[in-house]
């Protein structure tokens, strides 16, 4: 989710991202952030992509050099010709490459689903179609092809501004979303949640089979089972549930995860703005909550749905901020929340097969001086038993990493009994220990992160990257190793390796792989080789993979005409020998877009990314041929081209001719 909405606008959703973490800095003082957009003027980047050549070449020595001499002097894993960075409404792509969008937000994904109508949506129709935002992307083959298989992808949030026509008014020049009506909360509480769709490669295209067997979408009124050590505790109970088993729904799901066994994992990240109401200061879930800033109120389902007044039923929030496991095999089988996982703003859940055969997944918590964790399985993957790993998350051992400045790291288990996670602390097990995962992390003295996203193992070199997008709130007396910059508006990537390269281990070595940010400007600090261009640079990394050769790609969320003088986008990052941190833009989406996904297949010969929310925002792109949100959709979208994700849209890219991306 983006944080990069014009400041006069009054933003749902943009509220989100406006919880604070314990490190809150009540200052107005200007960030480096600011600093630093002043120099991506508006005026300047009207002009294009152009202007932002021309921009960077008089500043710096870098953007002289090609991509494709770049590329002979780095010894690159990465074979393209970089597309230069820019703003407008289209996406690009590198030359030789397609970039086809195959699903978009209301594509019908059953025989009988209606056709998408943006001015005749209900929940009804919004339930049989692709939804709103997608962000994790996954491929599941089918029966080991990489050109037939289940796309599996997550809808985080919704953008009522630009789903529903009519909705926003401009008044003294402040921009105002409706309030919403039952309608149309049941719409956004459908166009939540995830897809698993079919899809086949024929004659080098990619199709949606629309009557695939296996097709489904999770809402947030999905039934689904709280299991682990969680299941059934007081904590989760409610008037609807006396078991505390039963859950319906899931949202704000961001990346995730496909298991080795083949089920879909997602991760439900910023539930807190979909509780609203107000606890007593001396509730016992009081301190919980707050932890979390739960009640945020971004969106208005609690005027409609009782569950989510934390007033009317305080323990309906204790059963969201976990890891949902779906078994995609069976379109009927109840989606699980794994709460031996944590419960946190979980942004992802990238698993790879230790020495020993227990599975690790590695997790971000997404705030602000929040942590990083994984979580090893207790039992070990069977390769030749799907059935018997099915509840394998169900039982394993949760760690919160600590950075030490000399370039180590610690695994610190987060369980019940050990260190101070004990009565004395107010926990009574482990159930406990897992719903308030944040707290047990503060008290082992967790390090602070720079807003952990997605961090990805890599079978290949047995390295983890992991995703820091910013921390703007981190002051010079909050500096770490690990978290080297204040203000950090560009976020940085850091590489660990585990003892032994075990991934099961419970330390290892990390170190700073790139600081983002425009590494011609100084006081930036960005640290891309210099063998990256003025294109190649990017800030904010979220979203990654890594593919069968063991090449990084990164994913960006919060580039834009005043942050960076560019759209966000996909970037190539080298990883090993002299050509680290050099980094080469392969993608890039249309203004007011994030980058989501990426995601390759096993074959290498087809990506998978997600464009989330085109045309979000406003001022900044304003004069680029796209009518900004405050219109009447009718008037935005005159015609729905096959050619442009002009909806969040999942683009597939492939190779003309054929053959493996950027090899
Ligand atoms: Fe939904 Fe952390 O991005
Ligand atoms: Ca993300
Ligand atoms: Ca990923």
């Amino acid at each position: 989710m983006n944080d990069h909405f014009p400041p006069e606008a009054v933003f749902r959703t943009s509220q989100l991202e406006e919880n604070d973490g314990p490190g809150h800095n009540p200052t107005e003082n200007p960030t480096m952030g600011e600093i630093i957009a002043s120099r991506f003027s508006r005026r300047g980047f009207l002009k294009g992509s152009l202007a932002v050549s021309a921009i960077a070449a008089t500043v710096s020595p870098l953007a002289l050099i090609t991509a494709d001499n770049a590329r002979a002097a780095s010894g690159s894993a990465f074979n393209f010709d970089e597309i230069e960075a820019g703003i407008d409404e289209k996406h690009h792509v590198a030359a030789g490459y397609d970039a086809d969008v195959l699903l978009r937000w209301g594509d019908p994904l059953f025989a009988d689903a209606p056709e998408f109508d943006p001015k005749n949506q209900s929940a009804e129709a919004q339930a049989k179609q692709f939804g709103y935002n997608n962000d994790y992307v996954g491929f599941i083959p089918l029966e080991g092809s990489s050109e037939h298989g289940l796309l599996v992808v997550n809808h985080e949030y919704t953008n009522e501004h630009l789903m529903f026509p009519g909705i926003v008014t401009v008044a003294e020049g402040k921009i105002k979303v409706a309030d919403a009506d039952q309608k149309r909360v049941d719409i956004e509480m459908a166009a939540h949640g995830g897809t698993i769709v079919e899809i086949k490669k024929e004659g080098g295209k990619w199709q949606v089979v629309r009557d695939g067997k296996l097709n489904r979408r999770i809402t947030s009124t999905t039934e689904m089972q709280l299991s682990g050590p969680v299941a059934g505790h007081d904590r989760v109970k409610t008037s609807a549930d006396a078991t505390g088993t039963k859950v319906f729904g899931t949202f704000n799901n961001c990346a995730g995860g496909v298991t080795p066994w083949g089920t879909y994992v997602m991760a439900e990240e910023n539930i807190h703005g979909y509780f609203a109401g107000e606890l007593p200061a001396d509730h016992k879930e009081a301190a919980n909550y707050k932890r979390m800033g739960i009640p945020e109120g971004t969106y208005q389902w609690a005027n409609f749905y009782d569950r989510f007044d934390v007033s009317k039923e305080p323990n309906e929030a204790n059963r969201f901020g976990w890891i949902v496991e779906v078994d995609v095999n069976d379109p009927n089988s109840l989606p699980k929340k794994r709460t031996a996982m944590g419960r946190f703003k979980h942004e992802g859940a990238e698993s790879i097969v230790a020495k020993d055969g227990q599975v690790v997944f590695y997790l971000g918590d997404d705030e602000r001086f929040d942590y990083v964790y994984k979580f090893v399985t207790a039992g070990k993957f069977n390769p030749d038993d799907r059935a018997a790993n099915l509840d394998l998350l169900d039982e394993g051992t949760l760690y919160v990493a600590k950075f030490a400045d000399d370039g180590s790291f610690e695994w610190l288990p987060v369980v019940f009994g050990q260190g101070p996670l004990t009565a004395e602390n107010g926990f009574a097990s482990q159930a406990d220990v897992l719903i308030e995962t944040r707290r047990a992390g503060d008290l082992l003295g967790a390090t602070k992160m720079d807003r952990p996203e997605d961090i990805q193992p890599n079978a290949v070199n047995g390295k983890v990257y992991v995703m820091l997008t910013n921390n703007t709130k981190r002051k010079a007396d909050q500096v770490d190793a690990a978290n080297p910059r204040a203000e950090n508006a560009f976020g940085h990537l850091i590489e660990l390796v585990e003892e032994g390269g075990d991934f099961a281990a419970t330390k290892g070595k990390w170190e700073v792989l790139l600081k983002c940010g425009d590494p011609s400007v100084a006081e930036v600090g960005a640290s891309f080789s210099t063998a990256t261009t003025a294109n190649g640079w990017f800030g904010m990394p979220d979203n990654c993979a890594v593919d069968a050769d063991g090449r990084l790609w990164v994913a960006t969320d919060g580039n834009s005409p005043k942050a960076t003088g560019r759209t966000d986008g996909i970037w190539a990052v080298d990883t090993e020998g002299e050509a680290r941190a050099t980094s080469k833009l392969f993608f890039r989406v249309p203004v007011g877009a994030e980058m989501c996904g990426p995601l390759l297949a096993p074959d290498m010969q087809s990506m998978f990314v997600a464009v989330q929310h085109p045309g979000d925002g406003g001022e900044d792109w304003e004069g680029f041929g796209r009518p900004s949100y405050y219109e009447d959709l009718s008037t935005r979208w005159p015609d729905f081209k096959d050619d442009m994700p002009v909806r969040p849209a999942v683009v597939a890219i492939t190779k003309q001719g054929g053959g493996k991306i950027a090899v």
